[in-house]
């Protein structure tokens, strides 16, 4: 290092950083003996993943207490020096999480940010820690015990909604109202009915995500920068205190691997999609024109011109959030497009989409619970709407059908029923013995039964059809996969 004109000050700037650099430094990674300059201010904010990475401070902890550990045991430390460090980094993490030590801007990474404070309050040994092991695979780790513990919170809240869709149907599934297709009644359902419609698919969220913990579930700790390391590690050790199920079996893979984050934030979307459907039917079946149900005062708002607004936001909400979900699947799948093997710094730029998805999911899925629960269905308004419509023309055809009819010429029979009924301005109920015999001889007797949507409801016993016994069913079934 040379000596620096004093009256200089740029050459004193210049000089000074270049007697930061000389050692281990944060800013630009540990790599301070091979740069003479630091990076530019500019620059240094560019390429900081701290603020994201601090959304994943424990689990950087937890990955290397893990390492120390395992260093220790296999002789690589001493068991003091071990222990020396993993003292050292509980306090660390103590001091990080109540923030009495914030890390400067000019640290690069949590990794980073955790060795620099760590080396600060135990001294040497601190430099020991990053022996076997490179930020390559410490990320890769972390983000993996991130996603872990996340998706063990998302399941449980996903199975909380599917216990409050079980809730309703129990409370409210009696309920008869029009089933639609295309948003036009179709024929009649139990309430019940259409509740659990929106219940399985989010039993098979829980299933997608559990699928992805299974490759999520493996250690890529050890995989070092991505070639192993010569120093007589035990992967096996460090994944078993981590609890992992098992290790990412290739050191490459290890470090580069982004599909499993790809699954979570697809599966992530997936479910946000879900409670989008959900969500649009809460919006429609509250406005004046359905009113079907009532959003709870508490998962609604007013306006601040228009004093008698109950606006359904919770559920707009709901419905606007995979948007950005599917904005973070699209990031992620695209990171890695062409990406060449193994670790390339593009891949930094993961952690803000997977970190946003996952916790839009588990926020959304709670506040969809809350909503669900908050709601009181009118259930007159429900079945005054199954008067007069036409929703049980599928019934006449099916009796003719019963009856020998071949189902297409009864099709045909009762779609000239309802154009003569229209015509009139008139509905199903119009439609006597004598004029229905007009129409089909085989639409003789008493329609009346026939003309009961409630009983036309309950004849639907085929399985997953809208009978009560078939709803009863399916929510054991529901209930049995939560328990
Ligand atoms: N901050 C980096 C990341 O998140 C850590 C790994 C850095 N590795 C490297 N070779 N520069 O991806």
């Amino acid at each position: 290092m040379t000596d620096a004109p004093t009256d200089d000050p740029a050459s004193l700037r210049h000089a000074d950083a270049e007697t930061r650099f000389s050692g281990t430094d944060g800013r630009r990674g540990p790599v301070g003996g091979r740069f003479g300059l630091p990076p530019s201010e500019e620059f240094q904010r560019f390429s900081s993943s701290l603020a994201v990475d601090l959304r994943m401070l424990d689990e950087d902890i937890d990955g290397s207490l893990a390492h120390a550990t395992m260093l220790g045991e296999v002789g690589i430390l001493s068991l003091e020096e071990a222990e020396q460090l993993r003292e050292g980094l509980e306090q660390v993490r103590h001091e990080m999480n109540s923030g009495r030590w914030v890390p400067g801007d000019d640290l690069e990474d949590v990794h980073m940010a955790v060795e620099t404070r760590l080396t600060e309050i135990v001294g040497d040994v601190g430099k020991k820690l990053h022996t076997a092991r490179s930020r390559n695979d410490q990320v890769a780790t972390d983000v993996r015990l991130w996603l872990r513990r996340r998706l063990r919170i998302l399941d449980t809240a996903l199975s909380d909604l599917v216990l409050a869709l079980l809730e309703r149907v129990e409370r409210d599934g009696k309920i008869l109202m029009p089933g639609y297709t295309h948003l036009q009644r179709g024929q009649p359902i139990f309430l019940g009915h259409h509740l659990l419609a929106h219940a399985w698919p989010l039993a098979r969220d829980r299933e997608r995500l559990q699928d992805a913990m299974r490759r999520i579930d493996r250690s890529p700790l050890g995989a070092c920068a991505m070639a192993g390391t010569p120093h007589p590690i035990d992967r096996e050790r460090s994944a078993e205190i981590l609890g992992f199920a098992g290790l990412v079996e290739n050191a490459m893979d290890g470090v580069s691997a982004r599909d499993h984050e790809q699954e979570v934030a697809a599966a992530c979307a997936i479910c946000l999609g879900h409670l989008s459907r959900q969500a649009e039917e809460l919006v429609l079946w509250s406005s004046s024109e359905f009113r079907f149900v009532r959003v709870g005062e508490s998962y609604a708002t007013g306006s601040s011109i228009m004093p008698q607004k109950r606006n359904p936001d919770a559920a707009e909400l709901l419905r606007g959030q995979v948007a950005q979900a599917s904005g973070a699947f699209q990031a992620l799948l695209m990171l890695t497009k062409g990406l060449s093997l193994a670790y390339n710094r593009d891949l930094q730029d993961d952690r803000r989409p997977l970190f946003d998805v996952v916790e839009s999911a588990i926020d959304s899925v709670r506040i969809a619970a809350g909503l669900w629960r908050s709601l009181t269905f009118d259930a007159e308004r429900f079945e005054d709407e199954m008067r007069g419509d036409f929703s049980l023309a599928t019934e006449l055809a099916d009796l003719m059908a019963q009856r020998g009819v071949p189902f297409r010429e009864a099709h045909e029979v009762v779609g000239r029923i309802v154009r003569w009924c229209e015509e009139r301005g008139e509905n199903l109920g119009a439609l006597t013995s004598d004029v229905a015999q007009e129409f089909h001889p085989r639409l003789h007797g008493d329609l009346g039964p026939w003309l009961d949507p409630r009983a036309a409801a309950e004849r639907r016993t085929s399985r997953g059809g809208t009978a009560w016994s078939e709803i009863e069913r399916q929510v054991a079934l529901l209930r049995e996969d939560l328990a």
